[in-house]
């Protein structure tokens, strides 16, 4: 449950335990942190904070058990946690048995047997991003410091996308936009169309995906790690990490496969004496280093598996079928909570870079 190199995120908890948290080691001893803005990433993972969202609610107040003095990073692991106060096992009973369709139960009570907590989705559940978001946060204003920033936000929902506009947005846009509305999205029409084609699934108890882009801007060009750790490798580690994500690519990406080396090729200039690409095909990173470039990576959102539409599954006891109709409370579409989830990691993790190659 670690990731990191010279920065570490270890999460603590499960969904249904008496918490979730993460333990961060390695920033620097007088890195400025901003609690206040943890709290509002948190806030905004939360969905106590959303109509749409599931249920279940959670305050998700930040608790710091140490690590931090009057906003500054003290140097010894930062040991944080937000407490679970609103537990339900009971839906979950029937699932120890019955695994649901598209979610971690077959596989995992194979491997660990009946002994272990699956109850909302034990180390499964998302509710263990909440550790993620927190790593995220932490680095926020030592990333701001270096001139770094991130933002994520929903490119598409369903069938419902938002193109990109002629003229450019800038990152900072794209944080306020993005942070406007519940989807995420940084067009208040797309947002619209979107959050419609969430309620319709929802009435037909069925869920969506959708894809979740990054961009990270005002990293040096240099960093990354070859050979193991190209930027690409480790960032695509962290985010198949986060529940539901079943894609990513960067740049280009799988588009690249059509182009042609003319195409796809980013030209070379200089601007203020800095050298610059005219267009970012290859997503901010060439040779597994960062360009200098913004990183730009798009993540694939898989359908909420706990649907309310009646299902087949198995008894594991048994070794029969069984119509499986899933209780709890959950999504009908993971992605607006995922956005935070993939801004934060993906600043702990460039942070991580930049640690590693003495840019911190
Ligand atoms: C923020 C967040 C919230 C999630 N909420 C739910 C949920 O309410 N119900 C559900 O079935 N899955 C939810 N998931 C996804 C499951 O945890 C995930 O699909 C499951 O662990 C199986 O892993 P996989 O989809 O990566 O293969 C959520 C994921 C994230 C990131």
């Amino acid at each position: 449950m670690r990731f990191g190199t010279t920065l570490s995120v270890t999460l603590t908890g499960s969904s249904h335990g008496t918490s979730v948290g993460a333990v961060i080691e390695g920033l620097p001893s007088g890195a400025p942190v901003d609690l206040d803005y943890v709290q509002s990433e948190l806030d905004r993972r939360s969905p106590s904070h959303r109509k749409l969202a599931t249920m279940r609610k959670e305050p998700d107040r930040l608790l710091v058990r140490s690590g931090i003095e009057n906003g500054r990073a003290t140097g010894e692991p930062i040991v944080t946690l937000v407490e679970n106060v609103d537990v339900r096992r009971a839906p979950y009973d029937e699932l120890v048995d019955v695994p649901r369709p598209g979610h971690a139960d077959y596989p995992a009570r194979v491997r660990w047997g009946s002994s272990l907590d699956l109850s909302g989705g034990g180390i499964f559940s998302g509710r263990m991003t909440v550790g993620l978001v927190i790593a995220g946060a932490i680095v926020h204003d030592l990333l701001r410091n270096k001139g770094v920033g991130t933002v994520a936000f929903t490119r598409s929902i369903g069938p419902e996308n938002w193109e990109d506009p002629a003229t450019e947005v800038t990152i900072e846009d794209l944080r306020q936009q993005s942070r406007a509305n519940e989807v995420g999205c940084p067009d208040p029409n797309a947002a619209l169309r979107m959050q419609t084609a969430i309620e319709e699934a929802r009435r037909n108890g069925d869920s969506l995906g959708g894809i979740v882009e990054v961009r990270v801007e005002g990293v040096p060009p240099g960093v990354g790690e070859p050979f193991f750790d190209p930027v690409e490798s480790v960032l695509s580690h962290a985010y198949f990490s986060i529940p539901a994500v079943k894609g990513v690519e960067f740049g280009a990406g799988f588009q690249a496969a059509r182009m042609r080396g003319s195409e796809h090729n980013d030209p070379f200039y200089i601007e203020r004496g800095e050298v610059r690409t005219r267009s970012n095909r290859a997503g901010g990173i060439l040779g597994g280093l960062t360009t200098g470039m913004p990183i730009v990576a798009r993540l694939a959102v898989k359908p909420t598996s706990s649907i309310a539409k009646e299902q087949d599954s198995v008894s594991l006891s048994r070794r029969e079928p069984v119509r499986l109709v899933v209780k709890g409370r959950h999504d009908p579409c993971i992605v607006p909570r995922a956005v935070p989830v993939v801004e934060n990691f993906t600043s702990f993790v460039v942070a991580d870079f930049m640690a590693r190659g003495g840019y911190l």
